[in-house]
């Protein structure tokens, strides 16, 4: 299998991206994800956003816990990106290799765009700039009601920015996904997370099988 490059070079990797709101659920997932992948003998970059390099890392640390108006942190979640994709997610799928993120720019628009109402507009430039026309291709958005994942978040750990915020927060960030699902539905796959681990995973695995049988 190839796909083509922002730059027009063949390549053989595949970049899948996890996305929800926080709760969602799509952590409990992520390992299995990884090893359905690796039992394919693909050599797989398992890898997170905020996060995936050491400056991305320490951007992250300042984005989750440290006050910031919603410019300031929408420029660190795509300087983080930035650095993630010229280190590490570039790289790999120019060699081939796969790459499964925890999150990626749909975040941006759900929760910097939905959640605190920045200008989509300004993302989408960020997006460009950014990205210079890479896009995930394919990304599981774990879908549940803001309700649902309070009460998971709330068996959870102690909270962050983000998980901090109320329930109409969450609702917006979902209708943020929901925006960026109907603008690329060829990419996303809505996976209605509300249900048992065991029936979500059987959601997650029949997508993965029916776009990549061979695999
Ligand atoms: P998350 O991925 O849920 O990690 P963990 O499971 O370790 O808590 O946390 C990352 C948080 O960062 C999440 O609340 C969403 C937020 N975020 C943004 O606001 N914008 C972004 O662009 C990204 C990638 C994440």
């Amino acid at each position: 299998m190839t796909a083509t490059t922002p730059s027009g070079s063949a390549e053989a990797g595949r970049f899948i991206t996890l996305e929800g709101v926080d709760g969602a659920g799509k952590s409990t997932h992520l390992q299995a994800i990884g090893d359905w992948l690796r039992a394919r003998s693909l050599e797989l970059v398992q890898t997170r956003e905020p996060g995936g390099t050491a400056l991305a890392e320490q951007l992250r640390e300042l984005v989750l816990h440290q006050p910031m108006d919603t410019l300031t942190e929408a420029l660190l979640v795509f300087a983080a990106r930035r650095d993630h994709l010229q280190n590490v997610i570039n790289p790999a799928l120019a060699r081939g290799a796969w790459v499964l993120c925890d999150r990626f720019t749909d975040a941006s628009f759900a929760y910097q765009g939905g959640g605190r109402g920045f200008d989509l507009a300004t993302l989408g430039l960020l997006e460009n700039w950014v990205q210079q026309g890479r896009q995930p291709d394919l990304t599981l958005w774990f879908d549940v009601p803001a309700a649902t994942a309070a009460t998971r978040r709330a068996a959870a750990r102690a909270p962050d920015r983000f998980e901090a915020q109320d329930e109409a927060f969450f609702d917006r960030v979902r209708t943020g996904y929901l925006a960026r699902a109907e603008a690329a539905p060829q990419r996303f796959a809505r996976i209605d997370a509300s249900h048992s681990v065991e029936a979500v995973w059987q959601q997650v695995l029949a997508v993965l099988q029916a776009r990549w049988p061979n695999a």
